[in-house]
């Protein structure tokens, strides 16, 4: 009997992924069966993302775990119909991505380009950035993505702080945990950086005490999750000049609504949700990795904690 895998994630990624999951399914030598639809009574493992027209699992009776492409799972970890395990996405492909969008913004705000690369003719500043190990750096959230950012920023001299729920030791990173440790992460956080899942813990971690815990003028780079910020303080504290400047990938509602004070604020840049995504390449081999592992009674890679919310 193959096992079969049925594709219900993005529907207009069905063409991406059927042949890197295809490619990825023959190298693990399983005898598989992987289509985009499927009598649900047959399917044993279901590949996922959270904006799946697929909302009802009730009719999957022999399911055996749901595959989500997507890192943020916060848009199925609350599916009171979905019994079984729930594995979210740890790509090296959206790693790569995410760190490479975050060190790029890091640097944009930390050399201070917007300044020359606005300047009108004839505006000389002859003033060089510091250097990176006099600039101090807080990223928030040390999980696949957070951890990666850190030490990549670490290791190009910046002097790094991180934040989490449960104490880390990450090689040239100051790490703090727990809601005793936020505030530490906070004044550290000259340029500050969120990768947190969005869970009803981490809802509005940034809000109008804590913004006020960083230092003044600080930079916020958002690609985690629109709710870790509380936007009417972010609009508030830029104003203030509390915080220099807000780079925000990610938002309560997307797309961003057109007349949304972000899109014009002087101090806000919007990305739209491009920070990293996964890479069908190498997320198939994740995926099949795991099926691989549930076929051989191992425990799966990357579960979802569904009291955690991540
Ligand atoms: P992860 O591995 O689950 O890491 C999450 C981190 O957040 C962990 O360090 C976790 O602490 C920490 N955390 C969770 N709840 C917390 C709390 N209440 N207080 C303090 N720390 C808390 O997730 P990931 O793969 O790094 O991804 C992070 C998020 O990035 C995703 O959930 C998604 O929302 C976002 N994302 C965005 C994009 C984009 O393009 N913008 C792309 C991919 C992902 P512990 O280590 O103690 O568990
Ligand atoms: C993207 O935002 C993801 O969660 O994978």
């Amino acid at each position: 009997m193959p096992v079969n895998i049925l594709y219900a994630a993005t529907p207009g990624k069905w063409e991406t992924y059927q042949p890197t999951l295809t490619k990825a399914l023959q190298a693990t030598g399983l005898d598989f069966d992987l289509r985009n639809e499927f009598d649900p009574e047959a399917v044993d493992y279901i590949v996922y993302a959270s904006n799946s027209p697929l909302q009802d699992f009730t009719p999957y009776k022999n399911l055996k775990a749901v595959l989500n492409l997507w890192a943020g799972v916060e848009g199925i970890v609350g599916n009171k119909s979905l019994t079984v395990p729930l594995a979210r996405m740890v790509d090296k492909g959206m790693t790569s991505g995410m760190v490479e969008w975050v060190t790029g913004h890091t640097l944009r705000h930390h050399l201070g380009m917007d300044r020359h690369i606005l300047a009108k003719p004839g505006e000389w500043h002859p003033v060089a950035p510091p250097l990176a190990r006099n600039r101090r750096v807080t990223v928030l959230g040390l999980g696949a993505l957070g951890s990666a950012c850190a030490t990549t920023l670490a290791s190009l001299g910046f002097d790094v702080a991180g934040w989490s729920r449960s104490a880390k030791s990450i090689p040239g990173v100051t790490c703090h945990h727990g809601p005793e440790g936020l505030r530490a992460a906070l004044e550290h956080g000259e340029i500050t950086i969120l990768l947190m899942p969005n869970t009803p813990e981490t809802e509005n971690t940034l809000n109008a005490e804590t913004i006020a815990m960083l230092p003044r003028g600080a930079i916020i780079l958002n690609p985690g999750r629109g709710p870790l910020i509380d936007d009417a303080a972010l609009l508030s504290a830029l104003d203030t000049g509390q915080v220099g400047h807000a780079t925000l990938d990610v938002f309560r509602v997307e797309p961003l609504p057109a007349d949304h004070a972000y899109w014009t604020h002087p101090k806000v840049t919007v990305t739209p949700h491009i920070a990293s995504e996964t890479r069908p390449d190498t997320a198939s081999e994740v995926i099949a990795e795991n099926i691989r592992r549930g076929e051989a009674g191992e425990p799966f890679l990357h579960l979802v904690d569904r009291t955690r919310g991540y």
